[in-house]
């Protein structure tokens, strides 16, 4: 594209994303010897990691005896057998050790009585293979977790002298002919220039795109911006229709209330003052997993049991725990309620609402986080030079739920080792890029700066988050998708044909970037409404109204959906992989299908 200039780079390793998982990668790819760089839209502190309270889980077993295996279990319970054995073995595999890697970069843990790693409880983890007691996993540094792992992990990655590209936006994977990744484009919102990354690993950890709803713990930057570029490389994505909803989202502006809180020993209250979880899940009752826990709130709304005026929200109390606690334990969480809902939690309680909180979905990968792709014939590639890790990606270790917790120890875990293969596989030379394969890219972006409709991509933004609230929910059926499907349809052609663009510049142009990013929000929506309405059966945090039972002999598969320019998708399915090895002997490892109730 002659109308534009490129300033070019050279690296081994480009990651894109500088949340946990892209600077856990870009870490060990240093210290792997790869030059490396790293890009960012925001500042990398900034990052939606930042946002993480509860902790991160791992089997250290510092409060009560506890196993990777039981880890193991509990996580393939928790994705309601859909999740991958193989990666979810690596995963709880890797954790104790991931912890104390930590740990020696700085990470710091808040620290029990004997001055070891302080471990809550989270919902959904039990010792014995589910049959045993509450398990103690979840690492914490307060409910600042996620604060702690993405400073400690900046501070390494500037130790090791990665390259930072800040508020630079990802446009486009370059993709040649036989469908290598060669890097991609991107522009620097603060000059307005344009910049071709070449790169022989292009590392995607661009996080989950959870502003594809109205209420959401997920930042505005969460707009699955890797997810995007993937579907326009023609790269499906894979189980989409598994979005997770936080039961505790502070009532109004959904901001996350950490699971921790109940890991501490608060409790859900309706309006009759009744702690209902006690009828949903006897057991485990507010530490079941968080669909049975979204799902039973919802239900004591539709049932006239909600709490405040308008009878919308359930009440969470902390008022019993012992002095102290709050302030060593959920400092975070006394600041947020006071700030945003003027209470005082050691005497009022916290009204919340489930909000979305996590995207299942993502990019399809192998257990090496090596992003797949499925011919017309059903054949499975690899893309070379492509790896996915984080939320983006779809490895796929939370199955159709995930488990609190396990979200932090996916990005510390996959990012290490995806740094590390990437680094082994560095060469000498990049391979050269055509003007083909930047064409399609820059055609877009340039058609883009110059529509001159009259609608405003913000607004498109804000119609498809509602069509998505209320269509693509908690509780789903066939009616309701397809009506969000034919919403989407209209904001599509809206998109297509009426957006307005009035600022023309290319330096801190908002309503451009908030184009792209429509654009990539609406390109998932379409996804994630067809992959709902396509899967007849209800598995973790999919359920149909109309096929209310899980159904493994049609549906224990992944979900793949691809789609087009102009709006179509096209569904296949791969199979899920059920076994994993176990490191040490190689003995295979499985944990078939079984009820799961909690
Ligand atoms: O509730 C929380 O602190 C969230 C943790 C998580 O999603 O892993």
């Amino acid at each position: 594209m002659s109308a534009y200039n490129y300033i070019h780079h050279y690296h081994d390793v480009l990651i894109v994303g500088a949340g946990g998982a892209g600077l856990r990668a870009a870490v060990a790819a240093s210290e792997g010897g790869a030059s490396v760089a790293c890009l960012s839209k925001v500042p990398p502190t900034r990052s939606h990691t930042v946002a993480a309270q509860g902790g991160i889980n791992a089997a250290l077993g510092n409060r009560e005896a506890d196993d990777w295996h039981w880890h193991m279990y509990d996580t393939i319970r928790g994705s309601d057998w859909l999740g991958d054995q193989d990666a979810i073995a690596f995963m709880c595999e890797q954790a104790p050790g991931a912890i104390i890697e930590l740990e020696q970069m700085g990470m710091p843990f808040t620290r029990d009585e004997n001055g070891l790693i302080y471990q809550r409880a989270y919902g959904g983890q039990k010792t014995q293979y589910g049959k045993g007691g509450q398990a103690y996993r979840a690492c914490a540094v307060a409910d600042r977790t996620g604060h702690s792992l993405l400073h400690t992990l900046y501070s390494q990655a500037l130790r090791h002298k990665v390259e930072f590209y800040i508020e630079y936006v990802a446009l486009d994977l370059l993709m040649d002919e036989h469908n290598n990744c060669l890097g991609l484009v991107a522009w620097h919102i603060e000059t307005g220039d344009l910049h071709i990354f070449h790169a022989h690993t292009t590392i995607l950890a661009t996080g989950g795109y959870g502003q594809v709803y109205a209420s959401t713990t997920a930042s505005t930057i969460c707009t699955g911006d890797g997810n995007a570029m993937c579907l326009r490389a023609g790269i499906a994505l894979q189980d989409m229709e598994f979005i997770q909803f936080h039961p505790t989202g502070l009532y109004g502006s959904g901001i996350l209330i950490t699971e921790g809180a109940r890991g501490e020993g608060a409790i859900l209250k309706n309006a009759h003052g009744e702690r209902f979880m006690e009828r949903y899940a006897p057991d485990s009752k507010e530490l079941a997993s968080r669909d049975v826990i979204s799902r039973a709130m919802m239900q004591e709304i539709h049932g006239g049991r909600g709490c405040g005026k308008n009878a919308d929200h359930l009440y969470l109390f902390l008022d019993h725990l012992p002095p102290g606690l709050i302030e060593s334990k959920l400092p975070a969480i006394r600041e947020i309620t006071s700030t945003f809902a003027r209470i005082d939690i050691s005497r009022d309680p916290i009204p919340v609402l489930p909000a979305v909180h996590y995207t299942m979905g993502g990019i399809p990968c192998n257990s090496q986080s090596q992003v797949l792709t499925v011919d017309g014939k059903g054949n499975e590639h690899t893309v070379p030079g492509l790896v996915a890790i984080g939320e983006a990606s779809c490895t796929s270790v939370h199955g159709a739920n995930r488990l609190g917790c396990n979200g932090l120890l996916e990005l510390v875990v996959f990012g290490k080792a995806a740094g590390q293969q990437a680094a082994n596989h560095k060469q000498t030379r990049h391979k050269p890029l055509s003007d083909a394969t930047l064409e399609p890219a820059m055609t877009r972006f340039d058609s883009l700066r110059h529509k001159n409709g009259a609608t405003r991509p913000r607004q498109l933004r804000k119609e498809l988050q509602q069509v998505m609230q209320h269509g693509a929910s908690i509780f789903r059926n066939q009616a309701l998708l397809d009506n969000a499907e034919r919403q989407l349809r209209l904001i599509w052609n809206a998109y297509q044909a009426d957006l307005k663009i009035s600022d023309k510049s290319l330096i801190w142009n908002n309503d451009l970037m908030e184009a792209l990013e429509t654009d990539n929000l609406l390109r998932q929506a379409v996804v994630t409404a067809v992959s709902a309405k396509e899967r007849k059966e209800s598995r973790g945090a999919h359920w149909r109204d109309d096929y209310p039972v899980r159904n493994d002999k049609d549906w224990l598969k992944h979900s793949l959906g691809f789609v087009d320019d102009n709006g179509h998708v096209h569904m296949q399915y791969r199979a899920v992989r059920m076994a994993g090895l176990e490191p040490k002997t190689q003995a295979v490892l499985s944990f078939p299908p079984e009820e799961r109730a909690y």
